[in-house]
């Protein structure tokens, strides 16, 4: 797999490979979904790569768009996970291992210390593959997003 910084010509390709992964999100509601799919409009995306403080990765297959990440500064040297996707057919396969350790690779030539994230606390999934990726969980927080309970991730930068 190739992963690559997103570029204007790979905006299409990139919002159906989010659009149809967080569509079907068994985690996610109708509301979230929507709400989640707007964060990845074309006129935001196009905001997005002009921005030094976004970092939005595909993963590609020959042509094939196969995974995606997207992740933005937080000020003082901190940078927050916002999503990570791998096509259905492709997973258990590493894959989100290797767009998290490419997008580490970035963050450290930028000089950020830590990079956080959160997991709705039932997404099973996204849980292991953090923990195998050795984020740390640090808090449960009720009443969250959207009213739903997450966990707070968080990974130094090495
Ligand atoms: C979460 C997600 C990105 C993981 O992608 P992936 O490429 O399958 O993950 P990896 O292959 O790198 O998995 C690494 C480890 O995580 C764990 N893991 C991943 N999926 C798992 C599953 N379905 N069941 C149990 N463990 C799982 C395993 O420990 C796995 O290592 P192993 O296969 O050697 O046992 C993928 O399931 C996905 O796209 N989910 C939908 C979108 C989502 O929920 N994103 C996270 C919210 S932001």
């Amino acid at each position: 797999m190739r992963i690559e910084k997103l570029k204007e010509e790979d905006i299409g390709g990139y919002r159906k490979l989010v659009k149809i992964i967080i569509q079907n999100s068994p985690y996610e509601t109708d509301r979230s979904k929507n709400e989640e799919v707007r964060k990845f409009s074309k006129d935001y995306l196009l905001m997005g790569l002009r921005d030094k403080g976004r970092i939005y990765l595909i993963g590609k297959m020959k042509k094939k768009k196969v995974a995606f990440c997207s992740a933005f500064s937080y000020g003082g040297g901190l940078f927050w996970l916002e999503w990570i996707g791998v096509n259905k057919d492709l997973r258990r396969r590493g894959i989100a291992g290797q767009m998290l350790r490419s997008l580490e690779k970035r963050l450290k030539r930028k000089r950020i210390h830590k990079i956080l994230t959160i997991t709705r606390v039932k997404n099973k999934e996204s849980i292991k593959m953090l923990q195998g990726e050795g984020w740390k969980r640090r808090a449960l927080l009720p009443h969250y997003w959207n009213k739903a309970t997450f966990f707070l991730w968080e990974k130094e930068i090495e």
